[in-house]
């Protein structure tokens, strides 16, 4: 921190806190954009000015925004790294190498830490956290789940008093373009990517958003802030939403639900539940009015209740926005230890658990069920269903002709997962079936009114 000549309160009355950023991409545009333009705000609010030194970036000849200007550009990581002005290092490349050791090496230097990275942070925390703490420094990642909405900072503060005991998050963005609009125009699953891939919600390689990887990561950082408890994301039971038709989208309409891909956690004594999975959601609970790309966490706690966090998960002024916020953050641990008082100690109880099977997880199911029409077709599947005990809520069949092929719809009452699996392979087993069953999970009822 070096004081500032100039500043709205008058010459040499400003503090400053000097920065580097790692990658002027998306991200980075967004956060040079926001401390220029809200730097009048930032200054009043922090009683100090925020000042970018260096930027990182591969290519120098790349055009870039003017709150980037070339004279601060630079492909060498040292001018960022080994500065000893800058205090606070952004990273905001992505990836996992070079990333991780660059972080690493701010840190060993004593340099505060933020970065977007969800990635590197669901993967590689336990390893940034204790170095973070042995040199006394932080490091903050709000932006890594759901882009803007501060769901990290209200689990690590505005809910820190309170039990948590159940998360359920609808944090990819791209796959809830996706359902949404499958849901509204009817589009096949195909034509709605081409859609979000068309209006930039998409990725050209979509894999890792419509597989629910990338919320996978995100659930392991929304877990390790909710229970204090780290979790392989590659440990998560995580489905996509790429098995979705445009018939199931409307079999659900017909029942009363849309579908939404939800990612959950939940404390039990056996250890967290953790999962990602497309799932069918009553159109009266508030999960299911979360249009488009927007991100949406559902907090249900002890002594709050049930609490919603909701917002744009992504872009560059969402996101950058995440990152300033915890940019100041950092700036006032600065403050505080050039005070004398060393920064608060995050995560330096981190247990890491394995999620609990989720073949003892008990919930109701839609089961599209693909027959040819004979004669004892709707028995023999129901008795397949009742050997394994898996009770049956509603039952919806086309009226087809004989001989023709029907999708039978099936709602079970809730029942272990295990359960309905046996039966569905035994359904699927049947000599009229004429392909794998299609099922899905209906979201368990709110815990908390
Ligand atoms: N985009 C979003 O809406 C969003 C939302 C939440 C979180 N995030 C996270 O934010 C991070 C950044 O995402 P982004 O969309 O801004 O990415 P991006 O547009 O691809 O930008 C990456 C930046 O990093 C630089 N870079 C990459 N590798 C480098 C290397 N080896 N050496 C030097 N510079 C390097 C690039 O330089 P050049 O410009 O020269 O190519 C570019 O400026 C990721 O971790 C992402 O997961 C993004």
């Amino acid at each position: 921190m070096t004081p500032r000549g100039t500043g709205p309160y008058g010459a040499g009355d400003m503090r400053e806190v000097v920065i580097g950023l790692l990658g002027a991409g998306n991200v980075g545009g967004g956060v040079a954009r926001i401390l220029q333009e809200n730097q009048a705000d930032i200054e009043r609010r922090l009683g100090a000015s925020v000042r970018v030194k260096k930027i990182l970036v591969r290519n120098l000849e790349r055009t870039r925004d003017a709150t980037m200007p070339r004279a601060l550009l630079t492909t060498d990581p040292r001018e960022v790294l080994e500065d000893p002005e800058i205090r606070i290092v952004v990273e905001l490349m992505g990836g996992i190498e070079p990333a991780l050791t660059m972080i690493l090496e701010a840190l060993s230097r004593s340099k505060h830490v933020v970065t977007a990275n969800k990635a590197l942070m669901a993967t590689h925390g336990k390893v940034l956290f204790a170095e973070a703490q042995r040199r006394g420094v932080a490091i903050n990642f709000e932006a890594a789940v759901a882009g803007g909405i501060p769901i990290l900072r209200a689990l690590r503060e505005g809910l820190a008093s309170d039990r948590i005991e159940r998360i359920t998050g609808i944090v990819n963005g791209t796959c809830n373009y996706i359902l949404d609009a499958m849901s509204r125009t009817g589009a096949t699953y195909a034509d709605a990517l081409k859609d979000a891939q068309a209006a930039g919600f998409a990725e050209a390689d979509p894999t890792l958003d419509v597989g629910g990887g990338d919320a996978a990561q995100k659930l392991s950082l929304l877990t390790l802030l909710a229970f204090g408890l780290r979790v392989d994301p590659a440990a998560i039971a995580t489905e996509g939403i790429t098995r979705v038709r445009s018939f199931d989208i409307a079999a659900a309409d017909a029942l009363g639900y849309v579908f939404k891909s939800l990612a959950e956690a939940r404390q039990t004594p056996e250890g967290p539940a953790l999962s990602v999975h497309p799932m069918l959601v009553p159109k009266e609970h508030i999960l299911a009015t979360v249009r488009g790309s927007y991100n949406a966490v559902l907090v249900e706690s002890r002594a709050m209740g049930r609490s919603l966090y909701h917002g744009r998960g992504a872009g560059p002024m969402p996101t950058g926005m995440a990152v300033v916020s915890d940019i100041i953050e950092l700036c006032r641990h600065i403050f505080a230890f050039d005070a004398g008082r060393p920064p608060p100690e995050a995560f330096s109880t981190i247990v890491e658990a394995v999620p609990r099977p989720t073949s003892d997880e008990a919930h109701e199911n839609y089961l599209c069920v693909h027959v040819t029409n004979v004669p004892g077709i709707l028995g023999r599947v129901a008795s397949c269903l009742g050997r394994h005990e898996v009770s049956v809520k509603r039952l919806e069949q086309d009226l087809h002709g004989a001989g023709q092929a029907v999708d039978m719809v099936v709602v079970t009452e809730r029942v272990p997962e295990a359960r309905v699996r046996a039966a569905v392979a035994e359904i699927d087993g049947l000599d009229e079936v004429t392909g794998p069953t299609h099922r899905f999970r209906i979201r368990e009822p709110d815990t908390i009114e």
